[in-house]
């Protein structure tokens, strides 16, 4: 019998990450998210899921210079995304950009462990590149190259922006490209392995995960989200908001997750993050109409007797949006943490590869003739 949506199906072994579904935990090789995400940059955590290790200092000084050096995106490239239609979705500008940046990566056909780590160092600074250029020149202007004396993270505001963040902006990307990393066998990074595990190349893989997290029940929600604050507009609105979406079957965006049975371990970083963000910038409403949702939320679900409680996207969104980043960006933002997870697990699945090819329970007619052409209705 088939489970949908695969729930419950454990399709792969993997070193990298865990989620604690019950219990509300999630670690990447053996290190809690709590811990990384107060304790590490991002470019360390890129450096455990690549190389299965913290970095010691020399080693992260070296991956830091790799990652900004490889961020550099090709011109021809940089043409792809300026054919696109100015009103195109991002991430499908992006599923495109990353799919042409194959077309020019010396190392594309490379298979060894080697040229797949040289590729997964690139396309992750590569997609944090194209998604900041990508909304410079849909607005018009010229997109900005990376600058090597800063992170990955006040690089993708450096990129969108076009001058140096401050310290407290860059940090909270920082943060928020940690806890969006990894995340098990979720279904971009399932994507991710599907065609890595055909022998594919690692550029078609990630271009697989990239259309597969776009899907709004996945990482498009956090567009979702703050859609729906603003479609809310004050925090007395919230309540019947919520209540009158529930009654007509519809769901709250960033609410709700397959394997968590409780909250996210990573909603409550992202809001002590946004609650540090809006102390200092504003946007102070956004997180009281969010709380609103939470406690009319709780109470609902409870009356109701399902387990749904924030996920990741919820105070993502109204973290990102009081930064500037703009609402159908955020997932590109999505895209440029999860690019870690997915490049290494493509290298795990090459590393011990066997073809992913399930089977279907079959539900159509049977034993049906072939009628002459003349004879059919
Ligand atoms: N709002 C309201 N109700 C929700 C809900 C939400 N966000 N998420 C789940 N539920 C309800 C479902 O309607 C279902 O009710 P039912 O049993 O009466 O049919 C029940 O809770 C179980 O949820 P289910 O749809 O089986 O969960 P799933 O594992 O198939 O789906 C998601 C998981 C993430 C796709 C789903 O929770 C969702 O669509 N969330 C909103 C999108 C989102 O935030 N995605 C980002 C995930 S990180």
């Amino acid at each position: 019998m088939a489970s949908k949506g695969l729930e419950g199906v454990v399709a792969a072994q993997t070193a990298l990450s865990h989620v604690y579904g019950d219990e509300g935990r999630l670690i990447y090789a053996g290190y809690e998210i709590e811990d990384l995400a107060e304790n590490t940059t991002f470019e360390e955590v890129c450096h455990l899921l690549w190389f299965g290790e913290l970095p010691n200092a020399s080693r992260l000084s070296e991956i830091r210079r790799q990652l900004v050096a490889g961020a550099v995106v090709d011109e021809r490239v940089l043409d792809v995304v300026r054919a696109a239609p100015k009103h195109a979705h991002p991430m499908s500008t992006l599923r495109t950009a990353v799919s042409a940046l194959a077309l020019w990566d010396p190392d594309t056909e490379d298979m060894s462990p080697e040229g797949n780590q040289r590729k997964a160092i690139r396309l992750t600074g590569q997609t944090i590149t194209l998604t900041a250029a990508i909304d410079r020149i849909r607005h018009g202007k010229q997109p900005v190259p990376p600058n090597n004396d800063l992170g990955l993270a006040a690089n993708l505001l450096y990129m969108l922006r076009g001058e140096r963040p401050d310290e407290l902006s860059a940090r909270i990307i920082d943060a928020a490209l940690i806890l969006h990393a990894e995340h098990g066998m979720n279904a971009s990074t399932f994507a991710a392995r599907v065609t890595a595990g055909t022998l594919s190349d690692m550029h078609s893989a990630v271009t697989s995960a990239i259309g597969t997290l776009k899907g709004p029940l996945h990482g498009g929600a956090n567009e979702q989200v703050m859609v729906m604050l603003h479609e809310i507009g004050e925090p007395d609105r919230a309540a019947d908001y919520v209540r009158a979406r529930l009654a007509s079957g519809g769901k709250i965006m960033g609410f709700g997750h397959r394997v968590y049975r409780t909250l996210d371990p990573r909603a409550p970083i992202l809001k002590r993050l946004a609650e540090e963000l809006s102390a200092r910038m504003g946007g102070a409403k956004w997180l009281q109409i969010s709380e609103r949702i939470q406690e009319t939320m709780r109470v609902e679900m409870e009356r109701r007797g399902k387990q749904v409680y924030p996920n990741v996207d919820f105070f993502s969104a109204s973290a990102y949006f009081t930064l500037g980043i703009p609402m159908d960006l955020f997932t590109n933002v999505f895209a440029c943490a999860r690019m870690a997870g997915w490049t290494a697990h493509v290298m795990e699945q090459y590393s011990d590869n066997r073809l992913i090819r399930p089977q279907s329970e079959y539900i159509g007619p049977k034993h049906r003739k072939v009628q002459p052409l003349q004879e059919r209705e």
